[in-house]
């Protein structure tokens, strides 16, 4: 018997951008062992999706072409795969794919139980497609930094950069949660009101002289930084690091990481070392938990149909989303 199609959007090559995405036709997947089947409802795109198009993961990903980019999802589950047990047809969720099999730009997708999450009905699709990612890797900066988000010990000041994209503005969020923690943010000029309704204490127009050098107008150095910008150098950075502060740079680049292997062996009081967030259910579930405690939201900075993702694409690679790009898959 034929398999049933699905409409899918894919590329086959490395680079081209959205231009080089095609709407095609192709098999709906089974969930094996483990997994779920869901009708994507909505899924947000990162700036991965189009690093690894463009070929910057290579040979690891994409793992072959065509590929079928998207790895944050919202959908309902239509059916289960064998030794499923917490999720059943109909079910709302959120889950997380994998970026060595991705497959969220599609009318169907196969998700792993184990990064899945039930999506009260509180949370949109597209508020919820915007957590996986995003949001996983503001926890685990917070966290890697020995931020407790039950409350801190004692009062810190904290720098969130690029504080109006998509890891930025989760964690301004999260770090509210943490009590005594003074915010100074950064973000383009257009975004300033909106990043202090997002909690943070002060916030920077990285284009003015003081915000190019991260500077506190109140004169504060940081204990911690979560860096989510490309290429500020280390002496900017370290200029206003408080004793012992510490940077955890989700953009890091090679150099970024040389150095901080260096500082690491050097036991520097002030470091920077680079962090990559991983896939963590738990973690999931703990960031809608929160959303549907009304302490975090997303911001939606556009939402375009299936057969428009190149434009959401494009604009994901031009680096100047506020929040989270989604594709809704209609
Ligand atoms: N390590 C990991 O596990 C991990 C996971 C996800 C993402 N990442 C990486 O983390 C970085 C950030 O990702 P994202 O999804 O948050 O990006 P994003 O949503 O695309 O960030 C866009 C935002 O950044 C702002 N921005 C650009 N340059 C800035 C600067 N110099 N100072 C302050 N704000 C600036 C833009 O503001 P304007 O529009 O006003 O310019 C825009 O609002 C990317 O490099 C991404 O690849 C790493």
């Amino acid at each position: 018997m034929a398999a049933k199609l699905m409409r899918a959007v894919q590329y086959d090559r490395y680079g081209g951008g959205g231009a080089a995405l095609k709407l095609v036709e192709v098999s709906i997947p089974s969930p094996k062992k483990g997994q779920l089947l869901l009708k994507v409802e909505a899924t947000s795109l990162n700036p991965a999706d189009w690093k690894i198009q463009k070929g910057m993961l290579r040979p690891f990903l994409p793992p072959k072409f065509p590929f079928t980019p998207g790895t944050c999802v919202a959908g309902e589950v239509v059916e289960v795969g064998q030794g499923v047990t917490a999720f059943k047809a109909g079910d709302k969720v959120i889950t997380l794919l994998h970026f060595t099999v991705a497959g969220g730009l599609a009318e169907y997708a196969a998700a792993e139980e184990k990064l899945t999450v039930h999506r009260p009905a509180g949370i949109s699709a597209a508020e919820g497609s915007g957590i996986p990612i995003a949001g996983l890797t503001a926890l685990h900066s917070l966290r890697s930094l020995g931020i407790n988000l039950d409350g801190v010990d004692k009062p810190i000041n904290v720098l969130v950069t690029a504080a109006s994209g998509g890891i930025g503005h989760y964690a301004v969020q999260l770090l509210k949660l943490a009590g005594d923690v003074h915010v100074t943010a950064t973000c383009g000029e257009r975004n300033l009101e909106l990043v202090k309704n997002l909690g943070a204490d002060e916030v920077l127009d990285y284009k003015s002289p003081g915000g190019a050098a991260l500077e506190s107008p109140t004169g504060r150095k940081y204990d911690a930084v979560v860096n989510c910008v490309a290429g500020i150098p280390w002496s900017t950075l370290k200029a206003n690091l408080a004793a012992g502060g510490k940077v955890a740079d989700v953009a890091a680049t090679a150099g970024d990481m040389l150095r901080a292997a260096l500082q690491k062996v050097c036991f520097c009081n002030k470091r920077r070392f680079p962090l990559i967030s991983t896939p963590d259910g738990p973690g999931l579930e703990f960031l809608v938990g929160q959303m549907m405690e009304g302490k975090l939201r997303t911001v939606v900075d556009s939402k375009f149909p299936l057969k428009r993702a190149a434009e959401g694409f494009d604009k994901s690679i031009e680096g100047h989303a506020t929040g989270k790009i989604v594709v809704e898959i209609f």
